[in-house]
C-alpha cells in the first residue's frame, strides 16, 4: 500500500518534468479461461498497471504497460494462469525517444509528424481566413484548464434537408495522437481534393470537424506524460476522469471505474468534465442536422457501433452494421489493413458514457461509429508519423463510405 501511495504522489508531483518510461515493458496476455479473466479484470481495477487495451474475452489479447517495480508481481500473477505472454516492445521510453525526434517544431502544418494543439489550432485558424466562405471556426466549449475545444464548420452552402451534416472528432483519450492526426487529413481533403466523388460528397453535406475533444490531456501528453489517456481534472491524489466514460447515456453501468486513479474512471457523475459537458451542450444544439457521428480513437483496428451496454442489436442496427462491414471492406482495399466490425459491447467488451452511444441513445443520430485506428499493438498509442499518411488514406476512403450509404438510406428513410 505504501508503495502504491509513494507511486501515486510520485506521478501526481512530477508535472514539471516529463515522465520517463525507461524499461516499462508492453505485455500482451491472452486469457485462455474464464478464470485468467476475472484475474486480469481485477488487475484493471488496481493501480500500477496501465491497460493498453481492455479484458475482452477468451483467446483476445490484453496489452498492459508494467512498470519494472511490477514486473515480478505480475510474471507471479499470470504464471498461476491459463494465458499466453509475449513481449510487444520491451522498453518503451526507446519508443517515444524515436517518436520524440520526429517533432518537428515550427514545421509546417502537414502529416508527416504529430502536432502539438497550438500547431492544430492555428492550423484551423488559418483555414477560416484562408476559406472564410466556406470554414467557420466554432468554439464548442472549454476545458477545466480553460482550453477552448476549438473545431471548425465547414458548408459549401449546398446542404438541404434535416439530418445533412457530418461530425467528426478525435482525441478525446489524449495519447491517441493517430486520431487527431486522421481527422486533420480529412478536413483537409474535404477543402482540397480534386476527386470527384470526394468533392460531391465534401460539398453535398455540412462538415464538423473537432481534433482534439481533450485539449488539456492531449497538450500534456506533449509537455510531460506522452502516455496520458483523461482528463487533468485533480480527483483527490489522482488526476483526471476518462471522458470517454463520462457522456450520461447509461452512464456508469459497466466497463468504467468508480476510482479515481484508475484510467477509466467515470467520473463523479455524468458530464463532470468540463470539455464533455460544454461540447456536449453544443453537440446537443446541432444533433438533429446530424445524418453521421464518427469518433476516432486509437488502437485495435476496429470498427464499432453502438451500443456499449448491451450485445442487442438495437435501433437500426441491421441497417447500420452492412455499411460498418462495407466502410471496412473499402478501408481494407488501399493498403490491405484489416479492421473487425461490431456492436461495442459484443466486440470489445461494455463500456458505457461513450460519446458514440450518447448521441445514438439520446439524439438518435441514425448513423453512429467509433474507429479504432492502427496499429494491433506493434507500436500502439506510439504509431510512428510514416504512418500518418497511409491510416489517414484508407480511414478517408472508409468513412467516405459510410457517408454515402447514408445518402442512399436517408433518401429512402428518412
Ligand atoms: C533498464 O534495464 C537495463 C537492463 O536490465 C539496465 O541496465 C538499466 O539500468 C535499466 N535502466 C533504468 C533507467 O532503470
Ligand atoms: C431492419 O429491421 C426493421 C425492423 O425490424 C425492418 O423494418 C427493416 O426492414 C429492416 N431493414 C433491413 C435493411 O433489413
Ligand atoms: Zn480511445
Amino acid at each position: 500500500m505504501r508503495l502504491v501511495l509513494v507511486a501515486i504522489l510520485w506521478i501526481g508531483c512530477s508535472s514539471a518534468t516529463r515522465v520517463r518510461f525507461d524499461n516499462h515493458t508492453l505485455y500482451r496476455f491472452t486469457p485462455k479461461d474464464d478464470q485468467a479473466i476475472d484475474t486480469l479484470r481485477q488487475l484493471e481495477q488496481s493501480v500500477g498497471y496501465d491497460f493498453w487495451t481492455s479484458v475482452n474475452g477468451v483467446g483476445m489479447p490484453v496489452d498492459i504497460l508494467v512498470p519494472p517495480q511490477k514486473k515480478r508481481e505480475i510474471m507471479e500473477v499470470v504464471e498461476a494462469l491459463a494465458v499466453d505472454q509475449e513481449i510487444l516492445m520491451s522498453n518503451i521510453q526507446e519508443e517515444i525517444d524515436r517518436e520524440a525526434g520526429s517533432l518537428r517544431a515550427g514545421d509546417t502544418f502537414g502529416w508527416n509528424s504529430y502536432h502539438t494543439i497550438e500547431e492544430i489550432y492555428n492550423w484551423l485558424r488559418s483555414l477560416s481566413t484562408k476559406y472564410p466562405k466556406i470554414v467557420t471556426l466554432v468554439e464548442a466549449g472549454r476545458s477545466h484548464e480553460n482550453r477552448p475545444v476549438l473545431g471548425v464548420k465547414v458548408s459549401f452552402g449546398k446542404a438541404t434537408g434535416q439530418r445533412q451534416a457530418v461530425w467528426i472528432d478525435s482525441n478525446i483519450h489524449a495519447r491517441e495522437w493517430i486520431s487527431g492526426a486522421v481527422n486533420t487529413y480529412i478536413l483537409n481533403a474535404l477543402l482540397t481534393s480534386t476527386d470527384r466523388s470526394i468533392r460531391n460528397l465534401a460539398e453535398r453535406h455540412d462538415w464538423y470537424i473537432f481534433p482534439v475533444l481533450n485539449p488539456d490531456g492531449f497538450h500534456y501528453t506533449y509537455t510531460t506524460n506522452r502516455m496520458w489517456r483523461k482528463t487533468r481534472t485533480p480527483y483527490g491524489l489522482c488526476v483526471g476522469a476518462d471522458p470517454n466514460r463520462n457522456w450520461d447515456y447509461k452512464w456508469n453501468q459497466g466497463g468504467s471505474s468508480s476510482i479515481p486513479c484508475t484510467e477509466t474512471y467515470a467520473g463523479p457523475r455524468a458530464f463532470s468534465e468540463a470539455c464533455t459537458a460544454s461540447t456536449s451542450r453544443y453537440l446537443g444544439g446541432i444533433a438533429k442536422e446530424l445524418l453521421v457521428y464518427v469518433s476516432f480513437h486509437s488502437y485495435s483496428q476496429m470498427l464499432l457501433l453502438p451500443y456499449g451496454h448491451t450485445a442487442q442489436h438495437l435501433d437500426n442496427y441491421n441497417v447500420t452494421y452492412p455499411i460498418a462491414v462495407e466502410a471496412a471492406n473499402s478501408l481494407t482495399k488501399r493498403y490491405g489493413t484489416r479492421y473487425t466490425v461490431g456492436n461495442v459491447a459484443e466486440t470489445i467488451y461494455v463500456a458505457t458514457g461513450s460519446s458514440m452511444d450518447w448521441l445514438k441513445g439520446v439524439h438518435h443520430v441514425p448513423f453512429a461509429y467509433t474507429y479504432e485506428l492502427r496499429d494491433t499493438g506493434k507500436y500502439g498509442f506510439l504509431l510512428p508519423a510514416d504512418q500518418i499518411i497511409p491510416t489517414a488514406e484508407e480511414t478517408l476512403d472508409s468513412v467516405l463510405t459510410i457517408v454515402r450509404e447514408a445518402d442512399k438510406i436517408s433518401e429512402k428513410v428518412l
